[in-house]
């Protein structure tokens, strides 16, 4: 099988919009047929509580959890992570919960940057972007940076400005996600926004597809092909969450 496509969302930030990019990213992955695995790296445990959330689940799509309290990835990582995973996306903690993402860098094609269009916030993610720039991953050319600019609000001055701040900072800026109750409500469902229907939501989930294609063009990756019948990754009626050794599982299965 070929090596699964691995994608980390960071930012230094906490409140930026991991969680919202890594939770919808996974589900567009899912829905276009990758057999995907949400590893979420925060104690907060969002990720987890975000598919825990569906009351079903139709698509290939699992979370793993993935922390520990060191501040590093569980040491068990590799054994809970399914082996049969074509994409892999890590939701990373705010650095400032002393989590070191030294060791996601390594596993990663692509990091995504999500940005809010606040001065503080900009001056914020324009050094994390810098350090990321500077890892021997990305100047080795393994790790690709792009961005995601979130909570834009299309008439704001500070979001024009947003515009042309991120456009100098060499870094490809790979989607706009509008500042929307959408997304407030999609993560309460435990649903990414490309699996709702409806004029009102098209323009949202032309995005993410944007999103989606821009990712594959940065990592090189076309689609996989789809996994014959009998070795087709199970969908279940309940979403699967796979728990460390010493955790009891509330819902799905372990
Ligand atoms: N584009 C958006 N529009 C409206 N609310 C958003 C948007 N993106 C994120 N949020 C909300 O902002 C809060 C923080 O987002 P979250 O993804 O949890 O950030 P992080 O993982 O970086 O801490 C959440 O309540 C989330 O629902
Ligand atoms: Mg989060």
């Amino acid at each position: 099988m070929a090596e699964s496509l691995a994608i980390l969302v960071c930012n230094r930030k906490g409140g930026v919009g991991k969680t919202t990019v890594a939770t919808n990213l996974a589900s567009q992955f899912a829905g276009q047929g990758w057999n995907t695995a949400l590893v979420d790296c925060d104690t907060q445990q969002s990720s987890c509580g975000w598919l825990r959330r569906r009351a079903d689940c139709n698509l290939p799509l699992s979370a793993v959890d993935a922390h520990s309290n060191a501040g590093l990835l569980t040491p068990t990582l590799r054994l809970k992570i399914p082996a049969d995973a074509q994409c892999l996306i890590y939701d990373a903690p705010a650095c400032s919960r002393g989590f070191d993402l030294t060791d996601l860098f390594r596993r990663v094609q692509l990091a995504l940057v999500p940005i809010m269009p606040s001065p503080i916030d900009l001056a914020a993610s324009r050094s994390f972007v810098n350090d990321l720039q500077r890892t021997p991953e990305h100047r080795s050319g393994r790790m690709a940076v792009g961005l995601i600019a979130n909570r834009v609000r299309g008439r704001q001055l500070s979001s024009r400005g947003l515009r042309e701040e991120l456009g100098s900072w060499g870094v490809p800026v790979i989607g706009e996600l509008r500042d929307s109750q959408l997304y407030v409500y999609s993560a309460g469902l435990g649903r990414g926004i490309h699996e709702f229907k409806g004029q009102r939501t098209a323009p949202d989930r032309d995005i993410w597809h944007q999103i989606y294609q821009s990712v594959l063009t940065m990592t090189q990756r076309t689609r996989p092909e789809p996994v014959p019948v009998q070795d087709a990754p199970r969908t279940t009626t309940r979403p699967v969450i796979r728990f460390g050794p010493q955790q009891v599982p509330t819902t799905g299965q372990a």
